[in-house]
C-alpha cells in the first residue's frame, strides 16, 4: 500500500492511472476506521482497479462548539486496516495543505443541508461538500463509496454531484451494525458502558417505527411518536429529531408508504448519535 500526504503526488498519480485506464474507487474517511469504512473499501477492490482512502479529519465540517480537537485519532490502526482491507492507497493529506489559508471557497448545497442534521449542525453540510469537492478533483475518481448511515450526507453529495455535473459515480452501501444493533461510529469509542448499553435504543427505535408501518399504519405521525416514545424508554435521552422523511428530498412525509426513510438523532450525555432506516 502506497501511502501518499501530498495534494500534488496525490493528483499526478491519479492522472497516471487514469491515463494507464484504470479505474479509481474511492473511500473519503476522516480516519479511526472501524468496519463500515472497511466495507466500503472491499466493494471498491471488488469493483475498480485501484481503491484510493483519504483520512482527513476535515476542520471546516464542525463548529466551534464540535469535537474536532477530541475527535479520535490512530494513524496506526488506519493504516493496517487499510492494508488489510486491500486499499492500494492511503491519502493522509494535512491541514495545512488542504487549506493553505482561511477558506472563502465553498460548496453550498441548498434546501437539504439546512434540514434535520443541518439544522442542529449549522455549516457541517457546507464543510462536508467542500472537502468532499476538493478530494474528488484531488484523487479523481470514478466511483466514491458512501454509508448510509450518514443518509443526509448521501442526500447532500449526490446532489452536488449533479448539480455540478461532476463525473464521479456515487455508491451507497449499507449501514454496518453492532450485535445489538448500533450503527457502527468512530464516536461510539467516546460512549462509556451505560450509554454504550443505552445506544442501541436508536435502532430499536427505528425498527419499532417500520413494525408499525409493516402492520399497516400510514399515518406518519403515529410512526414518529412511537419512534419517540421507545427512544424515550432510555433515561437521560435528549432527541433532536424522529423524522418519517422523502429519502430524495428529505421533507417530512404525511402519509408513509414504501420508499420513505425513517430518521433518528439524539444525545446520550455529551455524544450525539444518528441513525436511520431506508424502507423497501
Ligand atoms: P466518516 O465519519 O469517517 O465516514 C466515512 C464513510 O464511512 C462515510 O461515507 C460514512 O457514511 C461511512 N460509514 C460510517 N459508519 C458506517 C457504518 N456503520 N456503516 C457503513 N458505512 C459507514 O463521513 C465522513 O467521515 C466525512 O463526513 C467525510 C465524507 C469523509 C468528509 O469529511
Amino acid at each position: 500500500m502506497n501511502i501518499i500526504t501530498s495534494l500534488s503526488e496525490m493528483q499526478s498519480t491519479a492522472e497516471s492511472l487514469r491515463n494507464q485506464g484504470k479505474r479509481i474507487g474511492f473511500v473519503p474517511t476522516m480516519g479511526f476506521l472501524h468496519e463500515g469504512h472497511l466495507s466500503l473499501m472491499r466493494a471498491s477492490r471488488k469493483e475498480c482497479d485501484v481503491t484510493v482512502v483519504s483520512i482527513f479529519v476535515n476542520p471546516t465540517q464542525f463548529g466551534p462548539q464540535e469535537d474536532l480537537d477530541r475527535y479520535p485519532r490512530d494513524a496506526e490502526g488506519d493504516r493496517k486496516k487499510c492494508e488489510s482491507a486491500g486499499a492500494d492507497i492511503l491519502f493522509m493529506p494535512g491541514a495545512k495543505e488542504m487549506y493553505p489559508e482561511k477558506p472563502t471557497v465553498f460548496v453550498t448545497v441548498e434546501g437539504v443541508s439546512d434540514i434535520l442534521e443541518g439544522a442542529v449542525r449549522p455549516g457541517h453540510f457546507r464543510g462536508v461538500a467542500t472537502v468532499v469537492a476538493k478530494l474528488f478533483n484531488i484523487v479523481k475518481p470514478h466511483i466514491a463509496y458512501f454509508g448510509r448511515k450518514d443518509f443526509q450526507q448521501c442526500v447532500v453529495i449526490k446532489r452536488m454531484v449533479t448539480g455540478l455535473n461532476m463525473d464521479v459515480e456515487v455508491s451507497v452501501l449499507p449501514t454496518v451494525r453492532e450485535p445489538d444493533g448500533l450503527a457502527m461510529s468512530s464516536r461510539n469509542a467516546y460512549l462509556n458502558a451505560d450509554e454504550r448499553r443505552a445506544a442501541a435504543v436508536l435502532s430499536r427505535a427505528l425498527s419499532a417505527g417500520e413494525e408499525l408501518i409493516n402492520a399497516g399504519v400510514r399515518e406518519a405521525e403515529k410512526v414518529r411518536a412511537k419512534m419517540r416514545a421507545v427512544l424515550l424508554q432510555e433515561k437521560g435521552i435528549v432527541i433532536d429529531y424522529a423524522e418519517v422523511a422523502d429519502p430524495e428530498t428529505l421533507a417530512p412525509v404525511e402519509i408513509v408508504n414504501n420508499g420513505k426513510v425513517l430518521l433518528v438523532a439524539a444525545r446520550l450525555g455529551k455524544i450525539r448519535l444518528i441513525d436511520n432506516l431506508l424502507l423497501v
